[in-house]
């Protein structure tokens, strides 16, 4: 059976204060929930308030970003030695917002992923096309640049740590969610190009989350298929209710499929 993976992305929203309150509410609802990963990924400066509210839980803390030095004259960025240092266990690279707003290129993306393995974070790399690239039918091709660029020397063995995001840029923050058939298209895609490089073992194990206006709604249909381990959710990750739910809602449907 398949444990889900679900991550929160809460990109710039919640001050300390509301990140506590948020993540106290989240920590009491799936408090009974131990088949699930659960990842938070809240601002850099509620990180090390939520480590330390996390502590007895097994919900475990994300960075949204990371610069690909462990220091220097970078103003304004941060470290992965500070993320470690502030408790994050993973850490998100290659946002398609980073991708789109701070021009990151895949090159760079490879920069961070190296790093972050070297400093023993996981990285939670995603990849997506764009609409245009959709309406132009190069999702594939896309995807498999970004792929292999970002991974580009990375080991068997480091590729196991990695977790992928595929996230299809037309549908984040947008309410347009990936039908589960065009999801799972792409994530069996996925899987196969790990294969093709690093073996059938390395490719089940690696996990493929969803990502793109992920709601308690839809996660129960995404979750059935079998290439989709998990998701990435952005929006609905902001409110409690909505976040517990999608969790919830993913470890029944897990545990549903199982019992077929
Ligand atoms: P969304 O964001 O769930 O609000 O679409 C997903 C993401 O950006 O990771």
């Amino acid at each position: 059976m398949k444990r889900p993976f679900i991550a929160g992305n809460w990109k710039m929203f919640k001050t300390c204060p509301e990140a506590l309150n948020l993540v106290q509410t989240i920590k009491a609802g799936v408090y009974k929930t131990t088949d699930c990963q659960i990842v938070l990924c809240p601002p850099y400066t509620a990180l090390g308030a939520l480590h330390a509210i996390l502590q007895d839980s097994s919900i475990e803390l994300g960075a949204q970003n990371m610069h690909p030095e462990t220091e220097g004259a970078f103003t304004g960025e941060i470290s992965p030695v500070m993320l470690k240092d502030a408790g994050c266990r993973y850490v998100i690279l290659g946002h398609s917002e980073r991708r789109q707003f701070f021009q990151e290129t895949d090159t760079f993306v490879n920069e961070k992923v190296k790093t972050a393995l070297k400093y023993s974070l996981i990285p939670i790399l995603c990849i997506g096309e764009t609409l245009d690239q959709r309406n132009a039918r190069q999702q594939f091709e896309v995807v498999k640049a970004q792929f292999e660029q970002s991974l580009k020397d990375i080991t068997k063995e480091d590729i196991a740590r990695v977790v992928l995001a595929y996230e299809p840029v037309w549908a984040i923050g947008t309410g347009k969610t990936a039908t589960p058939e065009q999801a799972e298209q792409m994530h069996s895609y996925i899987r196969r190009l790990i294969k093709e490089q690093f073996g059938d073992d390395t490719a089940s194990r690696v996990s493929i989350l969803y990502g793109g206006s992920v709601k308690p709604d839809n996660i129960g249909e995404l979750m059935k298929k079998p290439n989709v381990d998990g998701a990435l959710v952005g929006g609905a990750s902001l409110k409690a209710e909505s976040f517990v739910q999608i969790v919830l809602n993913a470890c029944a449907c897990v545990e549903a499929e199982a019992r077929k």
